[in-house]
């Protein structure tokens, strides 16, 4: 009997300090091939937005292992941070870029001064928690944005989700995750203050998609192959939506030229 899903703040950082899921963690998000899919979609919507929006310092909320930040490219300067000592361990070994600065903070007390990056983005992470302290961290990530400055997160589609984690069986998740109906995640955000630029669905045929990669382990080549072309017809069944969101720029700003701000921080907490 597993219980109910974990959604404490104190008790989700203990779950991932935990050295046998720190070690497997990379392999459960990416070897499969609709996790492997998922992962190189966010991957790759990240690098589109790195190379158009061309931000000068980027931060990234409960990196664990750098499975994203590991694959960013273009990145001027970026500071990710994570709870989990062990998870920041395999995010610096396996991110050699100087580019990036890896630091052990809790994501609800930001060390940062308010106002100095310029795009912000989190994956499965925010998801984890209840509105009142999702609310907190949407906070927390506009207070240290720039005006203008853009957040991108994920957020889980209830119509495909829910049925496929009722078939796999819910004691199966032992995290909580919220699960948003088309549009709810989009005012959410809005609700807290971002301007929603763009929501896009990964995994578009979701319901086939993981039927089909349940041939992985017989034909593991042809399993890939048809989620992959899946991906690319136009389809409107996704697991996950990108929301690309921005932090408002204060009306009447316009395009003035911004201060250089810095980054100095507060001590550390604990
Ligand atoms: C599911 S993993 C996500 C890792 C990565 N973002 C990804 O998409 O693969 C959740 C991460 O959140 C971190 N975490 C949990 N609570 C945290 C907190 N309060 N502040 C910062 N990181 C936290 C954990 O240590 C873990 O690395």
């Amino acid at each position: 009997m597993l219980g109910e899903p974990l959604r404490q703040p104190d008790e989700l950082k203990s779950y991932y300090r935990n050295e046998a899921v720190v070690q497997t963690y990379l392999e459960r998000r990416t070897a499969q091939p609709l996790n492997g899919l998922l992962h190189r979609r966010q991957v790759a919507l990240l690098n589109e937005i790195v190379t158009t929006a061309r931000p000068r310092r980027i931060l990234e909320l409960a990196c664990g292992p750098a499975r994203l930040t590991a694959e960013v490219h273009g990145v001027r300067f970026g500071v990710a941070v994570d709870a989990s000592m062990p998870m920041l361990r395999v995010a610096r070994e396996r991110t050699k870029a100087a580019l990036w600065e890896f630091l052990r903070t809790d994501a609800f007390r930001l060390p940062f001064k308010d106002h100095v990056f310029d795009l912000a983005y989190s994956m499965r992470f925010v998801r984890h928690f209840e509105l009142r302290d999702r609310w907190r961290l949407y906070a927390e990530v506009r207070r240290v944005l720039v005006p203008g400055g853009l957040f991108v997160i994920d957020a889980l589609n209830f119509h495909t989700s829910y049925p496929a984690r009722v078939e796999r069986g819910l004691e199966h998740y032992r995290i909580y995750d919220v699960l948003y109906r088309s549009g709810e995640a989009e005012a959410e955000l809005a609700r807290a203050g971002f301007q929603v630029m763009r929501s896009e669905g990964l995994l578009r045929w979701f319901p086939v998609q993981r039927r089909i990669n349940r041939l992985r382990f017989r034909a593991p080549r042809l399993a890939r192959w048809l989620i992959d072309a899946l991906e690319r017809l136009p389809g409107s069944w996704p697991q996950t939506w990108m929301v690309v969101c921005k932090n408002p720029e204060p009306s009447g700003e316009g395009t003035a030229v911004r201060q250089e701000p810095q980054l100095t921080r507060k001590a550390p907490p604990e």
